[in-house]
């Protein structure tokens, strides 16, 4: 048994998929942002302000990093976890990789103006969610051993697919 981790973009559902497959395979859960914040003791977004993005790169790096002696867990990732090639290779190192895809404009319907993700806080939200997650699209695939589309679809159905993939690669 090992880690599986949860990526995709901001607003895939990555937490709520992640926290009932935990339940339902009793297993831990762990939320790498919440674990960064409690560490910092400071939001995702006093963060990025504070020090900057590199920052908080280098935060969850170090945290995605401390997984590797922990009790096989259920992991929901920031949606920025795959842009280090460190992470990318931790991530395949340390357990199996499940992708929740999402359109941005779901993206921005299910968290954009909510404030909590300086990525999608500036002017023009469906044109910088467009473009990051077109630049992010091909890293989250090579990492991906699992993919779960969840546009348009009901999440218990996501959660559904997400255990049944776990069960049928014994992870
Ligand atoms: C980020 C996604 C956020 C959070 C931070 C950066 C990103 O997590 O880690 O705001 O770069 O996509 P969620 O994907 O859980 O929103």
């Amino acid at each position: 048994m090992s880690h599986v981790f949860l990526i995709g973009f901001m607003g895939a559902g990555k937490t709520t998929v992640s926290k009932q497959v935990a339940l339902q395979l009793d297993r831990p859960w762990v939320d790498l942002d919440a674990e960064i914040e409690a560490t910092a003791r400071k939001s995702v977004r006093e963060i990025f302000e504070d020090a900057g993005e590199e920052a908080f790169r280098e935060l969850e790096s170090a945290q995605l990093a401390a997984l590797s002696g922990a009790d096989p867990s259920i992991v929901a990732c920031g949606g920025g976890i795959v842009v280090r090639d460190e992470n990318r290779a931790m991530l395949k190192n340390l357990g199996l990789v499940v992708y929740l895809r999402v359109s941005p404009g779901e993206t921005l319907a299910r968290v954009g103006a909510d404030g909590t993700r300086p990525l999608l806080s500036g002017p023009g939200g469906v044109l910088a969610a467009t473009r990051l997650l077109e630049a992010r699209e091909s890293l989250y695939t090579a990492v991906a051993d699992v993919t779960i589309d969840t546009v348009g679809r009901d999440i218990d159905d996501v959660i559904a697919d997400a255990v049944a993939s776990i069960k049928e690669r014994r992870a």
